[in-house]
């Protein structure tokens, strides 16, 4: 890791693998964005992981920014989580009958969310925002959608609509970017989803109030929710502008739709409790992931007890699952929040995400590389952006930036010891592993990484 002056590192056995790998699976992964498309090269196989340290099946080792998209905060094999993980597993691994420990961590989540009081478990963010859009149109028996347009909220068919996250980092570039509103309405971003299945689905513009307020003007009645990530992260981490979620918020009640907030990314990792404890925002319903569950497949979705009583079994809305509220899951998401919980973590996370967004800001800029760096608590993004001093706080400005850039940046990196996201519109994601010294290791690394931008 940050191996600034030692001999560049070989990928044989990745690339052996990335070979067989691909014979076996699309592309060789089991999630897009994984195969390094947008990036290039070959991506490295994982052998293990410690901390924030990855490495790699050649022996290669790695300051990891990817923390898996977001679940691993608490660094890799944590410890408490894994003598969490070890007790649970000798007690089975799955029952299909209720745990203790779903409503411990229910009662944590709870707990941290004003806007909760009731939770259902489910296994990924994919499944708790279809779920939650299930509820919402049962509640206010309509069927519109909006959904923000790069916005990512897992794949179900009828959120595939100019989606965010491996979407866009799959996206030719120069095609679907600068979209005007009109004409990105209810075109499904990917073959297999009919378009009649986005015909609900209406878009409008991540921080764009007043284009919101026009969608809600064009449909008046007929919308059932707004799903919402309340921080940008799948364009990139963009930030709400002040007093853009408390308009959406005063909107949905206006007219009687839903607030949907997809802190599937955010939740408990931008705060305990998640954005919408930072921001004060009240949702109807929340959608949970990758935190909760420290790392094993988990989602919820949650909201008062006056909407979650209609799932099933209580209420007429249906949704179930094999493997939902799992005892190994709820033991990792136990473990995490509780050390989430102790005093001074958020702080942590705080100092040592500024630590490196500081660092790399002025790496750029002694480099003379224009950055816009993006970030809220510990996630948080590099954008190339055109000029010096350019911001990105819409869709428009995130797709703007220069992607080969990124790309550059990215294997600089990789080769000094740095794992970033391969793509320029997914978050770094610091977490309480990172310590001060792998920090300043990574902020070395990104010096000559951005003078090799610089040089492109
Ligand atoms: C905001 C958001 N919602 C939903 C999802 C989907 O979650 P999963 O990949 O667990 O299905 C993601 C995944 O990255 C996400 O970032």
């Amino acid at each position: 890791m940050a191996r600034k002056t030692a001999p560049a590192p070989t990928y044989t056995h990745s690339e052996t693998l990335f070979q067989r790998a691909k014979d076996l699976m699309p592309g060789g992964v089991s999630s897009p964005v994984r195969a390094f498309k947008a990036v290039g090269g070959t991506p490295i196989f994982v052998k293990d992981a410690e901390g924030a340290i990855l490495t790699d099946v050649d022996g290669n080792k790695y300051i990891d920014y990817v923390a898996s998209y977001g679940p691993i905060i608490a660094g890799h094999a944590n410890e408490r989580v894994v003598a969490a993980l070890s007790k649970a597993i000798g007690r089975g691994t799955s029952y299909g009958a209720p745990t203790e420990a779903e409503i411990q961590l229910a009662s944590m989540i709870t707990g941290a969310l004003p806007s909760v009081e009731m939770v259902r478990f489910v296994n990924s963010g994919t499944e708790a925002t279809m779920s939650a859009i299930r509820l919402a149109r049962a509640a206010t028996g309509r069927d519109l959608i909006v959904k923000c347009i790069g916005g990512y909220h897992g794949h179900a068919d009828q959120l595939l609509a100019e989606a965010g996250s491996g979407v866009l980092t799959l996206a030719e570039p120069g095609k679907s970017k600068k979209k005007k509103l009109a004409e990105a309405e209810s075109k499904p971003s990917t073959p297999g989803v009919p378009p009649s299945t986005v015909a609900n689905t209406l878009l409008m513009h991540f921080n764009d109030l007043d284009g919101a307020k026009a969608v809600f003007d064009a449909h008046p009645g007929k919308i059932a929710a707004i799903i919402i990530e309340p921080i940008a992260g799948n364009m990139g981490v963009v930030a709400p502008k002040a007093g853009y979620l408390a308009g959406l918020r005063e909107l949905c009640t206006a007219s009687g739709a839903l607030l949907i907030l997809d802190e599937v990314m955010t939740g408990f990792r931008v705060a305990w409790g998640g954005a919408q404890r930072l921001y004060d925002v009240q949702a109807d319903i929340t959608c949970l992931g990758k935190v909760i569950g420290g790392g094993l497949p988990v989602g919820a979705y949650a909201g008062p007890k006056r909407l979650m009583e209609m799932i099933a079994p209580i209420g007429p809305v249906y949704q179930a699952g094999t493997l939902s509220g799992n005892p190994l899951a709820m033991a990792a998401g136990i473990s995490t929040l509780e050390i989430l919980q102790e005093p001074g973590a958020y702080e942590t996370l705080e100092q040592r995400s500024a630590q490196l967004a500081e660092g790399l800001m002025e790496a750029a800029k002694d480099a003379g590389v224009p950055i816009a760096l993006n970030r809220v608590g510990a996630m948080m993004t590099v954008f190339f952006v055109p000029t010096e001093g350019a911001t990105v706080t819409n869709y428009a400005q995130a797709t703007a930036c220069d992607t080969e850039k990124y790309k550059t940046f990215f294997h600089a990196l990789l080769s000094r010891g740095v794992y970033l996201p391969p793509s320029q519109f997914e978050a770094f994601f610091p977490g309480l592993a990172h310590t001060e010294e792998l920090i300043d290791q990574t902020i070395e690394a990104a010096e000559e990484a951005f003078e090799a931008v610089g040089k492109s």
